[in-house]
């Protein structure tokens, strides 16, 4: 049995979706994954945006890091003295995820809170209404292709938070496209995930979960396609 078929399947998956779960499900991927990114500005600034946009809510607050991935957001929520639930649909990054945190735990003997891992699939994640203050939700969005996955996503994570949820996408909008157009071009492949898409596209998905757009940060405006976005409840 591959080790993707041992992923959670939540009801509605979809063609992306599986896609997301297969890819990285698989050990071998997970090892290569980075816990920083090499570089360094990109993951200085990814992590800047995150805190600006969880500054509503303040230390002690529960807070979702899903997808963890290999935990390299889990940290900084941590050191903001946030009660972290980190959670990924992929045992294979979680596995990395744990193994990096008990290292900085012992690095910082007896200082350092415990995190709760587990596997969790963003469309049906199994947590109760309201669980949290604040969900990280960076870096998964574009791995959603179709519309009603991205939108059953959103209601999960409004059904689960009470408070922010930060989300992050690729907006169609930057000067980055041009050579991730191009390199595609020169493979000769179509791009089949981690497709960007236009602001009104993605804010139509969050009008249709109930949720509303509190706040906008590109993380380098017309350069880059990575958005970050505050939501909250509409109602
Ligand atoms: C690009 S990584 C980002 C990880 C982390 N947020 C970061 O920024 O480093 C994407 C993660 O999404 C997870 N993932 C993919 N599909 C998922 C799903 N349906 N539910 C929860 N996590 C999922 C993958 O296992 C992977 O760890």
């Amino acid at each position: 049995m591959s080790s993707a078929s041992l992923q959670p399947r939540a009801s509605g998956s979809s063609p992306s979706h599986q896609l997301a779960l297969e890819r990285f499900g698989r050990k071998s991927l997970a090892r290569k994954y980075p816990t920083e990114y090499g570089n360094g500005w990109r993951d200085r600034r990814e992590k800047a945006c995150i805190l600006r946009c969880l500054d509503a809510i303040g230390p002690g607050s529960r807070v979702l890091d899903l997808p963890c991935g290999t935990g390299r957001m889990t940290r900084i929520l941590v050191e903001r003295g946030y009660h972290v639930v980190s959670a990924d649909a992929s045992e294979a990054m979680l596995e990395r995820a744990r193994e990096n945190y008990r290292a900085y735990r012992e690095e910082h003997t007896g200082k350092i809170p415990d995190v709760t891992f587990s596997v969790r699939d963003v469309l049906a994640t199994g947590f109760p209404d309201d669980e949290f203050d604040g969900i990280s939700c960076i870096r998964l969005f574009h791995h959603f292709n179709e519309a009603e996955t991205r939108r059953k996503a959103l209601r999960e994570l409004a059904r689960i938070c009470r408070g922010p949820i930060v989300v992050t996408f690729l907006n169609s909008f930057a000067l980055d496209r041009i050579s991730s157009w191009l390199k595609a071009r020169l493979r000769g492949k179509k791009q089949l995930s981690q497709l960007p898409i236009p602001l009104s596209t993605f804010a139509a998905d969050i009008d249709a979960a109930g949720l509303k757009i509190d706040r906008k940060i590109a993380a380098h405006w017309g350069i880059s396609s990575r958005w970050f976005l505050v939501l909250g409840r509409s109602t």
